[in-house]
């Protein structure tokens, strides 16, 4: 069984979809593992340590001539054009926001695994890189709210007097603000904590954090502990529990999504003009339409003195530990996939069949082939 990782070629991709230390694990296991020349470089992976661990450096065509390709990031048009009918494909894929994709690899004969349909199960969580990257987001985001900020974060006792604690406010408590929280607390702040799902408020307490009430009689909870779209009644209280909050904060991180749709505006533009100049907002969600008022991906705008910052593709940032860890989900995921050195498309698995989006010329996801239809 051959496994071919091309370098990544989206811009600002830092990461790479094997390290050497998962390479050398599939080549005990009997894989012939190829990587494009330079592909963990700027992860700081040398082609060395691959050849090291009995991989072998490859040009693009050997690459994308192997059995199963495996990428991170979304594939181009012109990558999908290079995968051969018949071989296995697995990253991110985005299927919900880009469902024409999927149809692209279907159409290009290639079963597709979408990393981000990976089941939400136990025994799925070895596997869950949507997690293992946005633990990474969330512990990346406080630390460019604390470098933003001309504050310190923790209570500070010095001779020139006391400073106090910077008050951080997390929203959306899902994996990346379950590690903004803890991160936000080993820097010392004080911190608070919101989500549309009460039942996280144990969680958000027990990492030392206040959770943040508000009243309302929805239950926010969908299949699969994600959260579902609320309507805009719901929408407008939650908002008004949150202004107090929000004025009150230093730091406001916001990871709030709801998969498939556009990211709930959950801070608005009145909520940021009673916020204290200085003050620092991380727009987690930017990319996906943004849960504040005015924040844009890839920048950082300022309002009457306070930052909106929109961090884009946080995990690319520590490609190291990022690429590590991805690299291990893929490699949990290639034990279901391959047994005993050949492929193991057994749908009857919930994991394999969940993640598959691409299978024999057909779309296969229900949720991908409804957006399409649509
Ligand atoms: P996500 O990235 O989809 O959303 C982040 C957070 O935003 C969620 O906690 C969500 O409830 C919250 N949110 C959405 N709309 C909101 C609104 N209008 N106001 C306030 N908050 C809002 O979430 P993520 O991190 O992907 O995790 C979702 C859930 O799945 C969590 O409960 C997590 O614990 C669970 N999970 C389960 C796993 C497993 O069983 N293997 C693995 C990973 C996560």
């Amino acid at each position: 069984m051959i496994i071919g990782v091309p370098k990544e070629t989206q811009s600002g991709e830092n990461r790479v979809a094997l390290v050497p230390e998962t390479a050398a694990k599939l080549v005990k296991a009997g894989f012939e593992v190829r990587m494009e020349r330079g592909a963990g470089e700027k992860a700081f992976f040398p082609d060395a340590d691959y050849e090291k661990a009995g991989a072998k450096i490859a040009a693009l065509d050997e690459v994308f001539a192997s059995d199963i390709v495996a990428k991170v990031a979304v594939p181009s048009p012109a990558e999908i054009a290079r995968l051969k009918s018949g071989s296995v494909y697995v990253s991110f894929l985005n299927p919900l926001a880009e469902p024409a994709l999927t149809a692209s690899l279907a159409k290009q004969g290639v079963t597709a695994f979408s990393m981000e349909l990976i089941p939400r199960t136990s025994r799925a969580q070895s596997m869950d890189a949507l997690s293992s990257q946005a633990n990474i987001g969330g512990y990346k985001a406080v630390l460019t709210a604390a470098v933003a900020i001309g504050k310190y974060l923790p209570m500070l006792t010095t001779a020139a007097g006391t400073v106090p604690p910077a008050k951080v406010l997390v929203i959306g408590v899902g994996v990346a603000g379950l590690q903004a929280i803890a991160t936000a607390r080993r820097l010392g702040a004080v911190v608070s904590a919101y989500d549309i799902r009460p039942e996280v408020k144990e969680q958000v307490q027990s990492l030392g954090a206040k959770f943040v009430e508000a009243k309302i009689d929805v239950d926010a909870r969908a299949d699969g502990g994600y959260a579902k779209e609320v309507n805009e009644e719901t929408k407008r209280k939650l908002q008004e529990a949150l202004a107090e909050s929000v004025a009150a904060s230093d730091i406001v991180i916001t990871t709030a999504q709801v998969p498939g749709k556009k990211a709930p505006v959950l801070v608005t533009r009145a909520m940021l003009e009673r916020m204290r100049p200085g003050s620092v907002v991380v727009d987690m969600a930017a990319e996906q339409g943004g849960n504040v008022e005015g924040s844009k991906p890839g920048q950082t705008v300022q309002l009457n003195g306070v930052s909106l910052v929109g961090p884009v593709n946080l995990p690319s940032s520590m490609p190291l530990h990022a690429s590590q860890l991805y690299s291990r989900n893929l490699f949990s995921l290639l034990g279901l996939l391959v047994k005993e050195g050949k492929l193991n498309l057994d749908f009857n698995d919930d994991i394999l069949k969940g993640a598959c989006a691409s299978h024999a010329g057909q779309v296969v996801n229900d949720r991908v082939k409804g957006l399409l239809a649509s």
